[in-house]
């Protein structure tokens, strides 16, 4: 191999890993973009949000009912199933969350729910 075919190669492998090296950079910066927005609220915040103005801040009620109580307490201990379906499509007076929060927010809130305390 003659020199200038060596000072070629080593051109080309110099530019790819620069090249690889951006190509890195840039999804890592993409990535670093969306992740405020993937970030998932935690149930607290988003109750606070969507529910207290109802339901109180600690959740013990006001134009809506007190999710605290030990019946309620009772009626949701093996699944979250009811929360969520509640949430989901609400009820008469409750509105529908299903347009507004995603099936990952609604978890978070129903496994908040069942944490308020009495
Ligand atoms: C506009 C007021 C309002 C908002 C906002 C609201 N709720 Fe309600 N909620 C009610 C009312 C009123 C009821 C009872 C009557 C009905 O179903 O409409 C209720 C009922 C419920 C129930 C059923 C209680 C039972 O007896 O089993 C749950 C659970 C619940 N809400 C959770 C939530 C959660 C969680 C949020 C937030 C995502 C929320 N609510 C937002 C007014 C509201």
């Amino acid at each position: 191999m003659n020199k200038s075919i060596k000072r070629y190669f080593a051109a080309v492998a110099i530019f790819g890993f620069f090249a690889a090296g951006a190509f890195v950079l840039s999804t890592r910066a993409a990535a670093g973009q969306a992740a405020p927005q993937e970030q998932t609220s935690t149930g607290a915040e988003l109750f606070a949000q969507n529910c207290a103005r109802c339901h109180g801040e600690t959740g013990h009620g006001g134009k809506g009912p007190d999710l605290t109580s030990q019946k309620r307490k009772e009626k949701w201990k093996d699944s979250d199933e009811k929360i969520v379906n509640k949430i989901t499509n609400g009820g008469f007076i409750m509105p529908s969350f299903k347009k507004k929060l995603d099936a990952d927010q609604i978890n978070s809130i129903a496994e908040y729910v069942r944490t308020l305390k009495p």
